[in-house]
C-alpha cells in the first residue's frame, strides 16, 4: 500500500509541469533556506547576504561564478554534484532573475565536481574582491 501512493504521488509529481523545479527547489529548502530563508533574503546582520537582485551579478566574472560554488553552503552540503548543479542554475533565476547575464550558460556537474576540490580559504576576503570588481563594472551591490 505504501509503494502504491509513493508510486502515485511520483507520478503525479511528474505529470505536473508547474512542479519541474520542486528538485532545486526541495533541496534549497532542506539544505540551504536554514540559514538563507526561503525568500532568499537571509540574515544580513548576523553575515547571511542576501540573495535578492545580487546573487546573479557574480555570474558576470568567472571567479564570482566559481564563488557561488565554492562558498563553504554551497560546497559542504550533502548534495551531490548534479544536483549542486541544478540548485544554482535554479537559485540564480529565482532570487536575482533581473542580474542573471543574458548569455549565462548553466554550472555543469563537471564544473561542480571540479571547483568543490577547490576550496576557498579566504572567504571574506575573496568576496570582498569581487565585490570591487563587480562595482567597478558599475553593478550596484554590497
Ligand atoms: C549554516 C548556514 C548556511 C547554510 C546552511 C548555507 N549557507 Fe550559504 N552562506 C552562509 C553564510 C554565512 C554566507 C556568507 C559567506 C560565508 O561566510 O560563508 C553564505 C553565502 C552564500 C553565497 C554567496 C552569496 C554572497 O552574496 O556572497 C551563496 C551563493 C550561498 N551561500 C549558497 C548556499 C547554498 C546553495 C546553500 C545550500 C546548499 C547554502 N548556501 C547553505 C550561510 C549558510
Amino acid at each position: 500500500m505504501r509503494t502504491l501512493l509513493l508510486t502515485l504521488a511520483l507520478s503525479s509529481a511528474c505529470a505536473t509541469p508547474a512542479l519541474a523545479g520542486a528538485g532545486p527547489q526541495r533541496n534549497f529548502l532542506n539544505n540551504c533556506a536554514g540559514c538563507h530563508q526561503m525568500d532568499g533574503s537571509g540574515a544580513p546582520k548576523a553575515g547571511i547576504p542576501d540573495m535578492r537582485g545580487v546573487v546573479g551579478h557574480f555570474l558576470r566574472l568567472p571567479e564570482g561564478r566559481n564563488f557561488l560554488v565554492q562558498v563553504p553552503g554551497t560546497a559542504n552540503s550533502p548534495l551531490g554534484h548534479a544536483e549542486t548543479a541544478a540548485l544554482l542554475n535554479w537559485m540564480v533565476r529565482a532570487y536575482s532573475p533581473g542580474q542573471v547575464p543574458a548569455d549565462f550558460q548553466p554550472f555543469t556537474t563537471a564544473e561542480v565536481a571540479q571547483l568543490r576540490q577547490q576550496p576557498v580559504h579566504d572567504v571574506p576576503g575573496t568576496r570582498a574582491s569581487i565585490v570591487q570588481r563587480l562595482q567597478g563594472l558599475g553593478l550596484a551591490i554590497e
